[in-house]
């Protein structure tokens, strides 16, 4: 092993228990790790990786490119007023290598292993990597990001990396662990998209929900519908300072002019995230959310209109027509060119918010409850999400939708995302749904993280209290038993971007934040809320400073 080599103090392994803080720290903490009193060097100049398969060359690849420094050493305040603090840990460069024998780092395929699980070993013969598939491989990789980080920053320059003898045996617990992004109420660009991939991949989170038509924006290009990114991208002002607040008015500035995915951008987007073991959901809200649609071909609403893209956060009376079989011909068509894009299994159909005033006014609406025997408006919505849960049924997939689907009269097949509390997804697990847990009393990001944030100096947010510990308090089983249990598929966290104008500030509300998302997510042994902690400064917090990614630093300055 080239410059490898391996102090060995006569120690037996150890596996350290939950509450014992190891040398080397790992977020999420991983299910076995068990170090021993061996001192692994590990080269400082260049590290060999060797690939064990041909799958898992790209990924020994993207892995070294994602190591490489984007940003100079330092601190930088940004013409955002966020604050960039790049470290001055330099890793090795990696380079891949046909030589077995001589690699640092060897990565190996092990079909005995879960499609997500690794297994790696840090000692004298160097290290090894083995994954049920790429994607473990993947996440071992990640780990091994945060122990050569931990090592890197406490080693002399030039001097060789020192860590401790490793054996870790770790899988995700959920098999769902995701992030939604909202697009719609602010644009980030397709850099910033990879950006928030890169950040969900140290995070061991593996699927991208992606926010991408709303009231206040349609952000998809559908080419059978050029209006929607027409018309229905731009709105012609936004309102200033909270919603609540009727006095700041509004900035007269038109926004979204050209802020829109192109069916390129979207291939982009999706290469770049499976190159990184990330799936991609896209989300298309019905039949709530949809004023950018109805702005853009108002025949979708009920009134015929006219509308105009929101310029204020919030909910709509207006919203598509179920009534009109056209709607159907709408939706089905962007969903055709939705389904050729993203392979994802599920699509978000939305379906949260929709007040139900404009179809009890509407003739066509009214007309279809009578003709389909719908007693009210609620089983109204309930017939378009089933319609369309079979149109995707039939193309192979599967919907997702927020908790609203639940009130129309849910099928047994649609998964459910749990957004107003737990209360919801527990509700669904009982009947026998599939859910993904997403309250927003733990995991929307938006809220603010302190509890008192303008002595906190937090920037202007919705609203809400979500500490950090909060989020890591969450238990998904709260409620539920054996039977039950199987049906939490996942966990999320939903960054919604009314008041987030800029990607910095993003980052600001994810990070730490989805450290706790991830632990909550992959860890079956979620270790106490002070160990946590610890571990995230020794170890999250320098991946954040190495990477150069924005976080907020209450937790880290003692400020809850
Ligand atoms: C939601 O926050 N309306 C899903
Ligand atoms: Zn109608």
């Amino acid at each position: 092993m080239k410059l490898l080599k391996t102090i060995l103090v006569p120690a037996a392994a150890m596996a350290l228990s939950c509450a014992q803080l190891s040398a080397v720290s790992i977020v999420p903490q991983p299910s076995v790790i068990k170090e021993n009193r061996s001192i692994v060097l590990l080269p400082s100049d260049r590290l060999s990786v060797y690939a064990g398969d041909a799958v898992l060359k790209p990924v020994g690849k993207v892995w070294a490119e994602s190591l490489e420094k984007i940003y100079e050493p330092g601190r930088e305040k940004l013409a955002t007023g966020f604050e960039r603090i790049v470290s001055d840990t330099v890793l090795p460069e990696v380079k891949l290598t046909g030589n077995e024998s001589k690699a640092d780092v060897r990565l190996y395929l092990d079909p005995s292993l879960a499609v997500e699980e690794y297994v790696m070993e840090v000692s004298q013969d160097g290290v090894s990597i083995k994954g049920g598939t790429e994607k473990g491989v993947w996440w071992g990789l990640q780990s091994l990001s945060q122990i050569l980080i931990q090592a890197a920053s406490s080693s002399k320059p030039g001097e060789p990396l020192r860590t401790s003898g490793l054996y870790i045996q770790d899988k995700p617990h959920f098999a769902y662990r995701g992030a939604m992004l909202d697009c719609c109420r602010h644009f980030f660009t397709v850099d910033e998209v990879k950006r928030y991939i890169d950040i969900l991949a140290v995070h061991k989170l593996n699927t991208l929900h992606w926010h991408l038509t709303d009231d206040q924006g349609w952000r998809i290009e559908i080419e059978k519908y050029p209006l929607l990114t027409q018309t229905g991208a731009v709105r012609k002002e936004t309102k200033v300072g909270h919603y609540n607040d009727a006095s700041a008015g509004y900035d007269g500035t038109p926004y979204g002019e050209g802020c829109y995915y192109t069916h390129k951008d979207i291939k982009e987007v999706l290469e770049y995230a499976s190159a990184r073991q990330i799936t991609v959901i896209p989300e298309i809200e019905m039949p709530g959310h949809a004023v950018a649609a109805l702005a853009s071909y108002p025949w979708l609403g009920c009134t015929g209109g006219p509308y105009e893209v929101r310029t204020t956060w919030g909910i709509s009376d207006d919203v598509f027509c179920i009534g009109k079989e056209s709607t159907f011909g709408f939706l089905e068509d962007v969903l055709d060119e939705v389904c050729e894009l993203f392979p994802s299994e599920y699509i978000h159909i939305g379906g949260d918010e929709c007040p139900a005033i404009r179809w009890e006014s509407c003739p066509d609406c009214q007309k279809r409850m009578k003709e389909e025997g719908l007693e009210n408006e609620r089983q109204l919505q309930g017939y378009l999400l089933h319609r369309i849960e079979k149109y995707l049924n039939a193309k192979g997939r599967k919907i997702i939708g927020w908790d609203e689907i639940l009130e129309g009269g849910v099928t047994p097949t649609a998964t459910v995302m749990s957004w107003r509390g737990p209360k919801g997804g527990i509700n669904a697990a009982k009947q026998g749904n599939d859910v993904v847990m997403t309250p927003n009393n733990y995991f929307y990001l938006d809220y603010y993280q302190t509890a008192d944030p303008q002595a906190s100096g937090e920037p202007l947010g919705i609203g809400g209290y979500v500490s950090l510990e909060k989020c890591y308090s969450f238990d998904p089983y709260d409620q539920l038993d054996e039977n039950t249990k199987k049906h939490i598929k996942g966990i999320q966290a939903n960054t919604w971007a009314e008041y987030l104008k800029v990607f910095d500030h993003v980052q600001h509300m994810d990070l730490p934040r989805f450290s706790a998302l991830a632990e909550v997510a992959w860890s079956e042994n979620k270790t106490d809320y002070d160990q946590f902690l610890s571990r995230v400064t020794a170890s999250m917090k320098p991946v954040y400073e190495y990477f150069g990614f924005i976080y907020a630093p209450y937790v880290f300055e003692g400020i809850k």
